[in-house]
């Protein structure tokens, strides 16, 4: 199997993603013919990830663009516009998805200028077929300035899946755990299973094997036990959004738990993440946090683990304050949270 998972990519007329709720038994592909159907599977989580949910959501952009082929500009801007609005409407913690309709809503009404409609569905599809593209490269930087905070002997602590899969190729948090030991460092990581969707255990145990990184999975209420224990040194963690004038991380749902643990501990906490996923204008009460169906958290798989009757919540980020984060990782450099905005004229 090759090491270089494409998570999200466009062949032919089509959208190709792969399934990663059959993941890690089955690798297989999904085929999305029109954007309703992209929006779907960013819904049920088919794609998830803030990155690759921004590439997926371009692409369906494109299919959008292209299923109204010789139409006049005004119908098909109007058409990408309702379109925009299904895609943006599907999951509304990561920015990374409003990042890239917006990205290509620019790209749609510039050469919409021109009153060609064909020149309009022609760029909208090589911007997001760019943007794919962009996101491996992006996370290869990510990796190597990531890199130089790793140590040889160093085991990493990570949360989620922020792999291969949850970007379009190479990853974030897994990204910079993959550079490090690319370069020849001997690493070892500690992965949580990430409760209740388990993209730790699946998706991020899937990834670690494949490159054969040594690791260890545990599952989430463990995090206390292995840092109190000395067996962990440093947390590497993605984001979903990162608001640069507070300082505040958006990502997984316990990710604050690690981090106000990491810092009793006095153990580094780094977030590694795109500048696409940072969010210039929000305040911490502006970020709406998803919350998922609570059987996620009743059933594992078809099994119902609570008794009936039982009430369950489930929200599915936490938000991390900037006192508990050491630095967060971009392909711009690294930064302490405080100096986000310096980022605002370089992205
Ligand atoms: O609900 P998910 O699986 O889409 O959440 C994913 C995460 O929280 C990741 O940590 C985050 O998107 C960073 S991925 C590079």
């Amino acid at each position: 199997m090759s090491k270089e998972l494409r998570t999200v990519f466009w062949k032919g007329t089509q959208v190709k993603l792969i399934d990663q709720r059959k993941l890690p038994s089955k690798l297989v592909y999904i085929s999305c013919k029109n954007y309703r159907e992209v929006a779907a599977a960013i819904k049920n989580m088919a794609v998830r990830g803030a990155p690759a949910i921004g590439v997926a959501a371009a692409m369906g952009m494109a299919l959008a663009a292209k299923s109204s082929k010789g139409k006049s500009v005004e119908k098909l801007m109007s058409e990408l516009e309702k379109a925009k609005n299904v895609l943006a409407s599907t999951r509304p913690t990561a920015i990374n998805l409003y990042w890239a309709l917006e990205r290509i809503m620019k790209v749609a009404r510039e050469a919409a200028k021109s009153g060609d409609a064909e020149k309009v569905i022609l760029n909208v599809l090589e911007e997001a077929k760019k943007m794919a593209d962009e996101d491996v490269e992006t996370n290869k930087a990510i990796g190597k300035h990531g890199s130089t905070l790793i140590n040889d002997g160093d085991t990493i602590l990570t949360h989620c899946n922020a792999g291969s899969l949850a970007t379009v190729g190479y990853g974030t948090a897994l990204g910079v755990i993959r550079a490090a030991f690319e370069e020849g460092k001997s690493i070892s990581v500690i992965a949580t299973e990430t409760r209740p969707k388990l993209q730790g255990a699946r998706l991020t145990a899937f990834e670690l094997k494949m490159m054969g990184i040594p690791f260890k999975l545990i599952t989430d209420g463990m995090v206390g036990y292995v840092m109190q224990q000395g067996l962990v040194n440093k947390v590497v963690v993605g984001a979903d959004r990162i608001l640069a004038r507070s300082g505040h991380v958006v990502n997984k749902i316990g990710t604050l738990t690690i981090a106000i643990v990491a810092k009793h501990f006095g153990i580094p906490f780094y977030v590694a993440a795109p500048t696409s996923t940072i969010d210039f204008e929000s305040k911490p009460e502006d970020v709406v946090i998803e919350f998922r169906d609570e059987n996620e958290v009743h059933y594992i798989g078809k099994t119902r683990i609570t008794p009936k009757g039982v009430r369950a919540i489930n929200p599915a980020f936490d938000m991390t304050p900037p006192e508990l984060i050491t630095a967060v990782i971009t392909e711009k450099g690294i930064y302490e949270p405080s100096r986000l905005m310096e980022l605002y004229n370089v992205t």
